[in-house]
């Protein structure tokens, strides 16, 4: 178990995927870890992988007040809070014609309101400790518009092209205390895309010049590089993380 000084990293979406092996490679770097996830198995399963003192918060990162409660659990039960990830996602496969307002507004809160409500949350700790991290996890989509085939279409592509903008802002408005800067994962193999992948791997592969799938861990070491390396230059940075499937 990490020291009792150790430095805290909270990864939203951290029960699986990205999120998880974000938190593991976090955890193997020392730091304490607090487990942001949707109350179930998966969360139980990830709190008992990254290892003993790591606190499991179970909730909607789309619920402002939960969220502004559990960002003082992790400051009454570690006394600081060094490192937000801002990974926790849904996807949205429908389009404009197919899509209800109701849709529209889960997917926008839970992948755009979620990283406000988690920003919003964590950030008068950090300002007042003169030191903090933000890594928000957007997508390839952001940029791209969506593959024709993508599990997600415009609501998803709206709510990740937002947390850019959210991203460049807070690097202004948090500096110099606070970096906040982005990745842009292209297509990763988790949950949240197996079905899409096993369906079309060949036609995706070939979409990537690297010549395969990503990893969870190929995310992880990047949004780690951004929330601990020192010295560290880097603030209002968008990294595509993408085995060069979008080159600008
Ligand atoms: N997998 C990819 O190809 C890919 C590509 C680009 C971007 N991303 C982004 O990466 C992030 C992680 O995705 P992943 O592929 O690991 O997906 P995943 O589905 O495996 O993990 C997402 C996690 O977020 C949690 N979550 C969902 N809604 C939540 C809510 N309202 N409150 C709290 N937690 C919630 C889920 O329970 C899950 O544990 C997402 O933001 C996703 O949009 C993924």
């Amino acid at each position: 178990m990490p020291a009792e000084t150790a430095p805290v990293a909270i990864v939203t979406g951290g029960a699986r995927g990205i999120g998880l092996a974000t938190a593991l490679d976090l955890s193997r770097k020392g730091y304490r870890i607090a487990l942001a996830d949707l109350d179930g198995p998966d969360l139980a399963a990830a709190v008992g992988r990254v290892g003993e003192g790591t606190l499991a918060l179970p909730g909607d990162v789309g619920a402002f007040a939960a969220v502004q409660e559990q960002a003082a659990t992790v400051l009454a039960r570690f006394g600081r809070i060094d490192v937000l990830v801002n990974n926790a996602g849904i996807s949205q496969p429908k389009t404009l014609v197919e899509i209800s307002e109701d849709e529209y507004d889960r997917t926008i809160a839970v992948n755009l309101k979620g990283c406000f409500n988690w920003c919003k949350a964590v950030a008068p700790a950090m300002l007042e400790a003169g030191r903090g991290r933000i890594v928000n996890v957007s997508s390839v989509s952001a940029n791209t518009g969506g593959a024709r085939s993508a599990v997600s279409k415009f609501a998803y592509c709206t709510a990740k092209a937002g947390i850019l903008g959210m991203t460049r802002a807070l690097a202004k408005e948090l500096a110099p205390a606070v970096s906040v800067n982005a990745v842009c994962p292209g297509s990763i193999e988790t949950a949240l895309t197996s079905g899409l992948i096993a369906a079309n791997r060949e036609a995706i592969t070939g979409t990537i010049p690297l010549g395969r799938i990503g990893t969870p861990e190929d995310v992880a070491v990047v949004i780690a590089f951004l929330a601990t390396v020192e010295p560290n230059y880097l603030t209002g940075e968008i990294i595509d993380v993408d085995g060069g499937q979008w080159i600008n």
